[in-house]
Order: C-alpha cells, then sequence, then structure tokens
C-alpha cells in the first residue's frame, strides 16, 4: 500500500520534518511532483539540512528513494544536494533511484522564469526562480527532455533545438544576461545524474507495491499551490494533492491508504497572491520571528498569519486526508488567545467555501477566538502532558475541517512529536 505526506497549505508546512519522522516504517520514499523550488528541513543529530528534489527519507538505513516521474529535475542542485547527502555516509548508488520519465530542468528554463515573472511587474508570482513553470510548459507542450533522453546519443541535438526555440522567447523578452555559466555547470551535472540509478520508475514502484513494500509518497509545496485547486494564478506549476501521487509515479489510486496532511497551527505564504488571514501587524511579525519563518529555498520572509479553518477543510476535501499533523504548535507557546478563521465574508455575505476568485472582492475573514497554552510545550512528548487549552485548540480545528489531528509537532527536533489518539 502507498500512504501520502503532503502540504495543505501554501507550503512549508514542515513537511521534511515529518516525512523524514515517518521515513523508518516505509521501505520506499518518493517525491511525486515539483523540483527545486522545495526546500524540506530536517534535523540530522543537530546537523540542519535542507533537501530540495531527494526524497526527505534519504537519511533512513533500509529506505531506498525515488524521484517520480511527475518532479522537474535540476541536475545542478541534486549534484549539490548529492553531494551534502553523500557527506552523511550515505550511498547514493544504492538508496537513490530516478524515473527516466522525470524531465529536466535546463539552464534556459531558468532565465525564462526570470524573464516571464520580469514581465509581469506588479503581478508577479513571487516565483523562487527555479525555472518550474517553463520546464512544465515543455513538459504539457510536448518539447521538454527527459532524464531517460540523456542516455540517447541524440541528447546533445535535442537540447541544441529546445535551446534555440528559448532563446527565441528570451529575445522577446529582452532578455540577455549570460548563461554560458550556467549551461557549463549543467553540462558537468549531467554527467554526475548519468551515474546516478536512472530507472523506469512505474515498474520500480509498482514491483515494490506487489512485494508487499510500504511506501510512502512526499509532496512538495502545498494544497493552497495546486495548479488547479489552489489561489490560481499565484500557485506552482503541478498538481500538489493526493492526485497528483497517482500521475506524478505512476500508481493506480486504489493503492492510496492514508493521506497525511501537514498544517501549521497557523498559516504562512512566501511569494505573491491572496492570503485572507494574513496579519500585517505585530502579531505577524511575533509568528514570523518566533517561527523562524523564512524561506528554505529563497531565503525570502515568508508572509504570517492566524490559522485559516477555511482552506484547511477545503483542502481535506480535494485531497481524501485521513489524518492531520499540526506542526509548530510550539510558536503559538506565548499567546494570550488565538484566532481561528472559520468563514469568509465576500461583498457582505458569509461563506465557508473558497471561492474561485480571492482577490476579485476583498475577503474580510470571520474569526473564533481561543484561549491559548500560555507554557512552553516543546518538551511534551505524550498526550497525557498536552495542556487543555491545546487540546481544546486541536478539538476546534478537527471540528471545523472534518478531519483528526493525530500528531502535534512541537520544535523542529526530529523527537519533538506527540502522537494524539483522542
Ligand atoms: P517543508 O517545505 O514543508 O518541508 O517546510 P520547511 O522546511 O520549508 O519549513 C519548515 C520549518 O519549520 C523548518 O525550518 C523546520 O525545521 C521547522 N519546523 C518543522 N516543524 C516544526 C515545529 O513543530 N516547530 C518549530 N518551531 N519548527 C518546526
Ligand atoms: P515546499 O515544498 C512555499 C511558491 C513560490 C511562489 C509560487 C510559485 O518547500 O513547501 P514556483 O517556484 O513554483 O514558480 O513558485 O509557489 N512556492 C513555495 N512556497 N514552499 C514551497 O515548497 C514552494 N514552492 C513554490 O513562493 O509563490
Ligand atoms: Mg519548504
Amino acid at each position: 500500500m502507498v500512504d501520502v505526506i503532503l502540504g495543505l497549505q501554501w507550503g512549508d508546512e514542515g513537511k521534511g520534518k515529518i516525512v523524514d519522522y515517518f521515513a523508518k516504517d516505509y521501505d520506499v520514499i518518493a517525491r511525486f511532483q515539483g523540483g527545486p523550488n522545495a526546500g524540506h528541513t530536517l534535523y540530522v543529530g543537530d546537523k540542519k539540512v535542507v533537501l530540495h528534489q531527494i526524497p526527505s527519507g534519504v537519511f533512513h538505513q533500509g529506505t531506498v528513494n525515488l524521484i517520480g516521474n511527475g518532479v522537474v529535475l535540476d541536475p545542478v542542485t541534486l549534484r549539490k544536494e548529492c553531494e551534502v547527502v553523500a557527506s552523511f555516509g550515505v550511498d547514493l548508488k544504492k538508496n537513490l533511484f530516478i524515473s527516466e520519465r522525470a524531465h529536466l530542468i535546463i539552464p534556459t528554463h531558468r532565465a525564462l522564469d526570470k524573464a516571464a515573472e520580469l514581465s509581469k511587474g506588479n503581478d508577479k508570482i513571487g516565483s523562487t526562480l527555479k525555472g518550474i513553470g517553463p520546464a512544465y510548459m515543455d513538459k504539457t507542450g510536448r518539447n521538454g527532455l527527459r532524464v531517460g533522453d540523456l542516455l540517447h546519443k541524440s541528447f546533445t541535438t535535442s537540447y541544441i533545438r529546445l535551446r534555440l526555440k528559448h532563446q527565441r522567447l528570451l529575445d522577446n523578452y529582452n532578455f540577455n544576461e549570460d548563461i554560458a555559466a550556467w549551461e557549463e555547470e549543467f553540462f558537468d551535472a549531467i554527467e554526475f545524474l548519468k551515474s546516478l540509478n536512472i530507472v523506469n520508475g512505474e515498474y520500480f514502484i509498482n514491483k515494490k507495491i506487489s512485494e508487499g513494500k510500504r511506501v510512502l509518497a512526499e509532496g512538495a509545496q502545498g494544497s493552497m499551490l495546486d495548479v488547479d485547486f489552489g489561489t490560481f494564478p499565484f500557485v506552482t506549476s503541478s498538481n500538489t494533492i493526493s492526485s497528483g501521487v497517482c500521475n506524478g509515479l505512476g500508481i493506480a489510486p486504489q493503492k492510496i491508504k492514508e493521506v497525511i496532511g501537514v498544517s501549521k497551527a497557523y498559516c504562512t505564504r512566501v511569494g505573491g497572491g491572496p492570503f485572507p488571514t494574513e496579519l500585517n501587524d505585530e502579531t505577524g511579525e511575533e509568528l514570523r520571528k518566533l517561527g523562524s519563518e523564512f524561506g528554505a529555498t529563497t531565503g525570502r520572509p515568508r508572509r504570517c498569519g492566524w490559522m485559516d479553518a477555511v482552506a484547511l477543510r477545503y483542502a481535506c476535501m480535494i485531497n481524501g486526508v485521513t489524518q492531520i499533523v499540526m506542526t509548530k504548535a510550539d510558536v503559538l507557546d506565548s499567546f494570550e488567545r488565538l484566532l481561528v478563521c472559520t468563514a469568509y465574508k465576500i461583498d457582505g455575505t458569509e461563506t465557508t467555501q473558497v471561492p474561485f476568485q480571492m482577490l476579485r472582492s476583498p475577503i474580510a475573514p470571520c474569526y473564533q477566538q481561543l484561549e491559548g497554552w500560555k507554557m512552553d510545550s516543546t518538551a511534551i512528548r505524550n498526550e497525557e502532558d498536552v495542556p487543555p487549552t491545546m487540546k481544546n485548540y486541536i478539538h476546534f480545528i478537527n471540528s471545523k475541517v472534518g478531519a483528526p489531528v493525530r500528531y502535534i509537532s512541537n520544535g523542529p527536533g526530529r523527537d519533538q512529536i506527540i502522537k494524539i489518539y483522542s
């Protein structure tokens, strides 16, 4: 069977830590979408590691890690990541596998991402500029190059053809940054990539499933950044929700069992786009400071706000979430009162649904107020030590979103997690 861990908000919910925590119970950890726009933080001992494309199970001996066909892969980032992971003694030749169907991010994809963002002016998405959008456009536009193409002698010709096509687009944008250095790095990195295990991902993973191995699919970004269901156009370019597991790995839907959704105890977002519960005040600043809310990939300050139960309920619905892991509960330790948005008021009407367009009319969040727990929660490991006010907070969320919070994460450390039975 296959279980899934994915983000329920706008990314950075703590998926890396949670996948690392659960990985010990699985044989295969597989990334199914996204690319180096992701930054998944975990701790190996007291050392912090940020993974971008390599699945977050990689530090567990006995797991194998698959980069699925749904990922857009940047060989340059991959090589750097591999060097970091290998410095911990992990043998990537043994435990990292890459689908030959994964599309490649080439240097001109990054240039196009930059040029497209610049051309949008004030309407820019706030992309991580890693080339994600252009690479997925080449996939759906049927122009892209795939990892498996690297092994064929026609690769250089295909690369030059695609690069020329991109150059014409870049000329249209008047983009004239020199990307020669990026290309040099790229060609070095693809030699490295060719030395890794390139496999037919769909046969690989289905064989594991038929052998009774346990598979954990790791999502990147978050449900509100899904290209279909997120806050379009301020989204990423892939299906970040549970349906993405099927086409990002080649797994049939009936194989999926648990859908574990990761949500912060509050909300953050990095980049542009609607964010109904955003706090542009001291409280927002406090959340940013206490939660160290700065992007793991770009270092940008994250926008912060109260828990949005309307968006969370929507995310639980479209993903079929069976359990929630609520992270960063400790960030709320010092707050006297906590607000949870339970409805949106739009043009004078209250709704508990996420609207099609979140920017057309201003959205006023309707809040319910709950009491904070006002204690240092970071050392709690057992449910019986969870203060009633914290229990009340999660029970309130359970009742609003229709899925149970089964774990509370109360610090970035590997062991800072509490299992909740009731
Ligand atoms: P991801 O992209 O979903 O994997 O999340 P990121 O790694 O981008 O951001 C999550 C940040 O929060 C990282 O710095 C984590 O180390 C940290 N983190 C994860 N869980 C917790 C938690 O429960 N409490 C606190 N204080 N930090 C956490
Ligand atoms: P993880 O996996 C948070 C955001 C960007 C931007 C939008 C589009 O670490 O949770 P893109 O680079 O995909 O063109 O950017 O999506 N974004 C993320 N925000 N966490 C991420 O990944 C993100 N990946 C992309 O900031 O608003
Ligand atoms: Mg992140």
